[in-house]
């Protein structure tokens, strides 16, 4: 199937199953080749599932010391500032795993969002010019949110960046109801459609409406939001908790 979706009652339930997802697919991808890549999404939603991958099994019997950990997007925030994604991984789970600091992969928020939206393009080109002979595509698994407009890393509706077909990494700002309301870099569609798995995370009351008509009227989806578009060219799968829980 090329996408799939699943509805779990609570939050905890859908970090927990994300959790073993995500573990079977890079322990399963180092297995084979002996290193894995993960991109991860950013916002409140993944949280509860970074806590989840610091704890046992996830994190005892993962081996994280040859996975590699991207971001699908960043604010153009310090590294430090509450409304980091890198920051926000660091502290739910990152600084918590046997990772050693070489295999953390964050973008450059130093720079003017253009230039670090070019800079980390090119680290990640680099990094996988070295290795793309032994992978298929770039990312092992690439996790993206769902905001309630239908973006997906920061690809926003009707942006110029949903037209990208060559970079891998753009700068974008968000329209003016999106918070927080600051430049991001993102990974573009040609960049996350390569990936050999996809999992998108949504939850609670307010995206319940979004995504039935991702699920139930996909092709018209496709027209309207980013996060269709992801799946209309990759399969995906997309787990949505109908609470939001304690993240
Ligand atoms: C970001 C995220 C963004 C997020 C959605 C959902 O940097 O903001 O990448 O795409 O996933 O906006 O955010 P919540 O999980 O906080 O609802």
């Amino acid at each position: 199937m090329r996408f799939a979706q699943v509805t779990f009652a609570h939050a905890g339930q859908m970090a927990q199953q994300a959790a073993a997802c995500v573990c079977d697919i890079l322990t399963d991808a180092v297995r084979r080749r002996g290193w894995a890549t993960l991109a991860l999404a950013g916002g409140a939603t993944p949280r509860l599932l970074y806590r989840t991958l610091a704890q046992t099994p996830f994190a005892t019997h993962t081996p994280w010391a040859a996975i590699d950990v991207f971001w699908s997007d960043e604010r153009c925030v310090a590294p430090g500032h509450p409304d980091s994604n890198v920051g926000m991984a660091r502290t739910a789970f990152l600084t918590q795993l046997a990772l050693p600091a070489e295999n953390i992969h964050a973008p450059d928020m130093t720079l003017p969002p253009a230039q670090a939206a070019q800079a980390y393009e090119q680290h990640i080109r680099r990094y996988f010019a070295a290795r793309l002979q032994a992978v298929r595509a770039p990312f092992d698994l690439i996790l993206l949110g769902l905001g309630t407009d239908g973006h997906t890393a920061s690809l926003f509706p009707g942006q110029t960046s949903l037209h990208e077909t060559v970079r891998w990494v753009v700068a974008a700002t968000p329209p003016a109801e999106i918070t927080p309301a600051v430049a991001r870099v993102t990974f573009t569609l040609p960049l996350i459609t390569q990936a050999e798995h996809v999992i998108m995370l949504a939850a609670g009351p307010a995206k319940r409406a979004l995504v039935d008509a991702l699920t139930d009227d996909r092709a018209h989806a496709a027209w309207r939001y980013p996060a269709a578009q992801v799946y209309a060219q990759r399969e995906t799968l997309l787990f949505y908790a109908t609470t939001e829980g304690r993240a």
